[in-house]
């Protein structure tokens, strides 16, 4: 047996997002409820800080805040998971919890594309200890019209019946959407591609990570595909988050759009998605805080990656709004600030912020054509990442100094104010603007004080607060 990679150093670790106690991550996976608590597992190589064979990481909390890391749920090595456990997701079914899992498999010579995928399924009466079924696979191989690229299967049930959706390309090179229906986990029934890619430039070669769900009586599809096209302001990380909103068809098989594909975060740091319902109907999402190619410094420190706080999800004008999970005001330990005040120029909160969240409201009543820049600053006061906004235009520009590219997105120009609710962690910020319809992900690598800049170009009222969070939220 290989050993685990250890941490070395802890400059960048995270004080309250969900991350490895060492070793490489990649998706969350299999996040679920389930006797009485909610559970995520994710793409894990815990023997070095690189991607490796996959194996199921796992977590559980039971406020969605606090986490304690349990023993890998899922090791790859068995015939029908050769070389890898890929992301996929859970379902409870007779008080048990199952996952349904990707199976990797390479053949041949040394080329990384020579592989084919199959689906398994593992189960647990407790929810840590988990058994593989015996008559794996559940769905051994891909429809003909599709190459070898055939992962990360979402589980859903639906009255009497059980779905699961697919990743998947076609002979064509275009990435989609499979739908599966089965009435015991076990024997699944093909129905047929319910989305996909018109052409791969627009829409992507493949389409990873699937999820299917409902919000306000429409079905919502996130889904993360690979190969669009950038363009000057969108789609400019390497690979793509978004989703599409329309009307589920089971008999068709088919989901009707309304709306085209739309980013649903715009920050560097945001990708493979994965959604819970939760026993209150809320519906969260978790994203994997990072890139496909990205640098990731702490890999010299003994791991890499870490999960976005917990979000919910909203339908608002046909748009989804992403808003921290009421729960994480628990992370809070100390109010830092409270307070209004009028900013003309420059303004300076907090310092030595390592956990923080920061939440201000500018109010844009009395301002014509106000610029803005909040940022996070480092001991030399250098921006370490800045978001600026345009009053006039809506525009909203994020840099990061460790980055030469920059990201962008619009906001609305009639409200009354500029509300920002800002999470920082030692290495990650997340950005949610005007309640969440605008969020930006980033990670950072500068460990030395950190304080926030507001700079404005015309008197404006700000109402903020700082508070101290959690540096310990995690037990691993
Ligand atoms: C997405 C992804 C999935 C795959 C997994 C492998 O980031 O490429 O499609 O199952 O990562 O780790």
């Amino acid at each position: 047996m290989p050993t685990k990679i250890k941490v070395t150093n802890n400059r960048y670790r995270l004080g309250y997002h969900l991350m490895t106690p060492g070793g490489w991550m990649n998706d969350p996976n299999g996040f679920c409820y389930f006797q009485g608590y909610y559970h995520v597992f994710y793409q894990y190589h815990p023997y070095s800080a690189e991607w490796g064979p996959m194996h199921w990481g796992h977590a559980r909390s039971k406020d969605l805040v606090s986490w304690e890391t349990l023993p890998i749920a899922l090791t790859p090595g068995d015939p029908e998971d050769e070389d890898g456990c890929f992301s996929g997701s859970a379902v409870v079914k007779d008080d048990k919890l199952f996952l349904i899992y990707t199976g990797h498999h390479y053949y041949g010579d040394n080329d990384p594309d020579h592989f084919w995928q199959n689906q398994n399924l593992a189960y647990s009466t407790d929810g840590v200890h988990f058994t593989k079924y015996a008559h794996n696979p559940i769905i051994a191989k891909a429809p003909v019209d599709n190459t070898q690229h055939f992962r990360d299967p979402k589980v859903w049930q639906d009255n009497d019946h059980y779905y699961l959706v697919l990743g998947s390309q076609n002979q064509q090179g275009l990435g989609r959407v499979l739908l599966y229906r089965s009435d015991n986990l076990t024997d699944w029934t093909y129905l047929g591609p319910i989305a996909g890619a018109k052409d791969a430039q627009h829409e992507g070669f493949m389409w990873e990570c699937p999820d299917l769900f409902n919000l306000n009586g429409q079905q919502v599809l996130l889904t993360s595909p690979q190969g669009i096209k950038a363009t000057d302001k969108q789609y400019l990380n390497l690979y793509q988050t978004g989703y599409f909103i329309g009307q589920l068809d089971y008999h068709q098989p088919q989901l009707q759009y309304r709306t085209d594909f739309q980013e649903l975060d715009h920050g560097h740091d945001f990708y493979a998605t994965q959604t819970v319902l939760t026993p209150d109907g809320r519906r969260v999402v978790l994203g994997w805080m990072a890139m496909w190619e990205s640098k990731m410094p702490e890999q010299a420190d003994g791991w890499a990656g870490a999960l976005t706080l917990p979000r919910e999800l909203i339908l608002k004008n046909q748009q989804l709004v992403m808003q921290p999970v009421r729960e994480v005001a628990a992370l809070r330990t100390k109010t830092l600030m409270d307070q209004q005040d009028t900013v003309n120029g420059v303004a300076t909160f907090g310092e030595g912020l390592k956990q923080a969240e920061f939440k201000a409201s500018l109010d844009l009543t009395a301002t014509q054509q106000l610029k803005s820049t909040i940022s996070l600053m480092n001991a030399s006061q250098q921006a370490v990442v800045s978001l600026s906004f345009d009053q006039t235009t809506g525009n909203l520009v994020l840099q990061r100094a460790d980055r030469p590219d920059a990201r962008y997105a619009v906001t609305a120009t009639d409200n009354d104010t500029l509300d920002l609710d800002i999470f920082v962690d030692t290495s990650s910020l997340e950005i949610f603007v005007n309640g969440g319809t605008v969020v930006f992900t980033e990670r950072f690598y500068d460990d030395t004080a950190k304080s926030l800049r507001l700079q404005t170009d015309e008197a404006v009222t700000v109402t903020a607060k700082l508070f101290e969070l959690d540096s310990q939220a995690n037990r691993y």
